[in-house]
């Protein structure tokens, strides 16, 4: 006799962001029973397509107990700030919310028995890159608030799991790009600083032009090169994580992006040929701790995880957005 396995039930915080949404839709679309909680501080909580939706922070111990006890079979933590401008501005938001918030959150987790994690991390915790691609045993020296915080809660996990047998898995994304390929869900920050749907709102009208930070970076074309991974991608990535963990898999970083890179005016050039549309370009100095090339070696992630990303050309990530950026 098969028993049907009962559907795996998940929280996913920040599920009211740019990547936590998407991932909301995917988890429900496989089967998951999908909770979200978000302070809607910087989400939208008519990004949240299904499951159940609790709005409330993760500085809030009480509120955290109620959500936890409910019981989950894992965690995805999508709830931090991301500016790195910002970060240095003002670090005190950054290590207050991305590290104490976590540890609550991780507190919790360890009173109700939640022992399984998927953490978005970020290649802004290796710093100025030392080879490319960029694989996991490059050194991590984070040259900002943000990368900073992101590595301390990389290295609360390792001794999460050695003191409580909390398995976690940290997926560091090299550039998140596109939008749902359906077309329900794109991305929405406010304000908006990524080239991308920067590059698709000049296409649309909604801006004059788009800046480029840095035309003498030691690249091709002289502006910075990055690795964009598509949305869905990187949701699945999260898939396979939760499944690794369910099935015994050990604790591990990995990084994730397609490990090609494209320049700012690659980026630029192909907006304007997928949108039809004329891209006004305005040179800008270098912006603050850029630096000329990320591009991400996801060798492990290919090996450990069985990912294979599905969209890894730009011109379709673009594509999405674009569909997302111009929908009425
Ligand atoms: N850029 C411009 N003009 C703009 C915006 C961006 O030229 O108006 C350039 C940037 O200088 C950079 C590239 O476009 O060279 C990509 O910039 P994004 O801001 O889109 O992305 P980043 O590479 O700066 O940031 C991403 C994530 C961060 C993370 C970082 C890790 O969004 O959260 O990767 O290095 F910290």
């Amino acid at each position: 006799m098969h028993l049907t396995p009962s559907p795996l039930k998940i929280l996913v915080v920040g599920g009211a962001g740019y990547i936590g949404s998407h991932m909301v839709k995917m988890l429900s679309l496989k089967g998951c029973s999908v909770t979200t909680l978000d302070d809607l501080s910087s989400g939208h909580r008519d990004a949240v397509l299904h499951g159940e939706f609790i709005q409330g922070s993760l500085a809030d111990k009480a509120l955290l107990d109620r959500v936890l006890s409910q019981g989950f079979d894992a965690v995805m933590h999508f709830a931090s700030f991301i500016q790195v401008g910002e970060s240095v501005q003002q670090p005190d938001k950054y290590y207050q919310n991305n590290v104490v918030n976590t540890l609550c959150l991780l507190d919790a987790m360890r009173v109700h028995g939640v022992l399984r994690l998927v953490f978005s991390s970020t290649a802004a915790t290796f710093g100025e890159p030392q080879y490319s691609p960029i694989d996991e045993q490059h050194p991590q020296q984070p040259i900002n608030p943000y990368g900073r915080t992101k590595l301390m809660v990389e290295q609360i996990l390792q001794d999460y799991d050695t003191a409580y047998g909390m398995k976690s898995v940290c997926l560091r994304y090299f550039n998140a790009a596109g939008a749902d390929p359906q077309g329900e869900l794109g991305e929405r920050h406010e304000p908006e600083t990524h080239l991308i749907p920067l590059v698709l709102q000049v296409a649309s009208g909604r801006r004059p032009h788009i800046s480029v930070f840095g035309r003498d970076y030691d690249t091709p074309d002289g502006t910075c090169i990055r690795d964009y991974i598509h949305i869905e991608d990187l949701c699945t990535a999260h898939w396979l994580a939760v499944q690794a963990l369910m099935a015994g898999q050990e604790s591990q970083a990995y990084n994730l992006g397609n490990g090609s890179g494209f320049s700012v005016q690659e980026v630029v050039d192909t907006a304007s040929r997928i949108t039809g549309k004329k891209i006004t370009v305005q040179d800008a100095p270098r912006r603050l701790g850029d630096p000329a090339r990320l591009i991400a070696d996801a060798s492990l992630a290919r090996l450990k995880l069985g990912w294979e990303p599905r969209y890894p050309d730009l011109a379709t990530i673009i594509a999405h957005a674009w569909q997302w950026e111009s929908k009425p």
